[in-house]
């Protein structure tokens, strides 16, 4: 049983007559890189915002940490870090002043936060330019200290919304290589709201996506494929095109749901992943010559566009 960082129970928010957030149910395991995607509007920042106790439900109930961000909202602050879609940053100061700045309002011991503080500036590649004014760094860099601010108190959960919105495509590699960083060196939760499908599929355990308030699927990308593809998708390189009647024998295989044939490569839908070793079979016994069999790959964005498409055809 994984144990819970994030849980809430049909959480709403209604801004005078718009629904913003609307019966949501998330549960966010320890360690875990959490994707929250959806469009412009969906309910991404103002989730961020109730968990962290920024903003109240409406309605439902919200456990983080195992705490209750309404009534524990700096309790659960001490313990969370948020990149906000802009960040607050003070621009007349410099990057080490801003660190230090943000590490005592956290109240971080001073021998902690100022060994946290150079190694905060040499993770984020900022020691060379820690003396000189925010104000006179380039987009790259403020994102990257921004990142650098909301780690500054260790934070058990870190929340990041947008983080590469608006950067160039180097400096948004830099700064996904840098929450990969976070995840796989130092097994942070992040709970990572992006429109960057590429950067989702590159970070997230799982992904849940949001459309109007509603939560419309939660899942590994394997996982949603499988639900809106029903099956195993399988594909086959062979050395030269299969004959008629061999396309036939596969057809009749127990389990074939699908064969598509494309000169020398076979896209064959499963009812699961378990008959692979029959469709071999069948296929070495038909003479074929197999190359290659994979699975069938859908990119997050295959799976993004078409569950966005059937979230519109239920609501009209
Ligand atoms: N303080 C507020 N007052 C009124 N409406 C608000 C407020 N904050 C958010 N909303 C509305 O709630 C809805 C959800 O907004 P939210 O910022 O959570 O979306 P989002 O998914 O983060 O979008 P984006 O991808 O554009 O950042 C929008 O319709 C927005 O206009
Ligand atoms: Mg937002």
């Amino acid at each position: 049983m994984p144990e819970w960082v994030i849980e809430t129970r049909r959480l709403t928010r209604h801004f005078g007559a718009l629904v913003a957030v609307h019966d949501v149910n998330l549960q966010i395991a320890r360690g875990e890189v959490f994707g929250f995607l959806g469009p412009n509007g969906a309910g991404k920042t103002t989730t961020v915002r109730l968990l962290n106790g920024v903003l109240n439900p409406t309605a439902g109930e919200i456990r983080v940490l195992g705490l209750d961000p309404i009534s524990q909202g700096p309790a659960v602050r001490r313990r969370t870090g948020v990149l906000t879609e802009s960040p607050a940053l003070y621009e007349p100061l410099s990057a080490r002043d801003n660190l230090f700045l943000f590490g005592e309002l956290y109240d971080v011991p001073p021998d902690v936060l100022r060994r946290r503080v150079e190694e905060l500036l040499a993770m984020f590649e900022l020691s060379a330019r820690a003396d000189d004014k925010v104000a006179s760094y380039s987009k790259g860099m403020k994102q990257r200290l921004a990142l650098a601010r909301a780690l500054i108190h260790a934070p058990d959960i870190l929340f990041l919304d947008e983080p590469t919105a608006g950067l160039d495509p180097e400096a948004a590699r830099q700064v996904t290589e840098l929450i990969e960083h976070l995840s796989q060196e130092e097994r942070r939760t992040i709970f990572l709201c992006t429109h960057n499908l590429v950067e989702a599929e590159r970070l997230c355990d799982r992904v849940g996506v949001i459309n109007r308030g509603e939560l419309i699927a939660v899942g590994t990308p394997e996982e949603l494929a499988q639900r809106i593809w029903h099956g195993h998708g399988i594909s086959v390189r062979l050395g030269r095109p299969l004959s008629a009647e061999a396309v036939a024998s596969l057809v009749r295989v127990e389990g074939v749901a699908q064969v598509e044939v494309d000169d020398t490569e076979l896209h064959i839908l499963l009812d699961e992943e378990g008959r692979t070793p029959a469709v071999v079979r069948a296929l070495v016994e038909a003479g074929a010559e197999i190359y290659a069999v994979k699975p069938r790959e859908h990119s997050l964005e295959d799976i993004y566009f078409q569950l966005q498409a059937d979230a519109r055809g239920g609501s009209t």
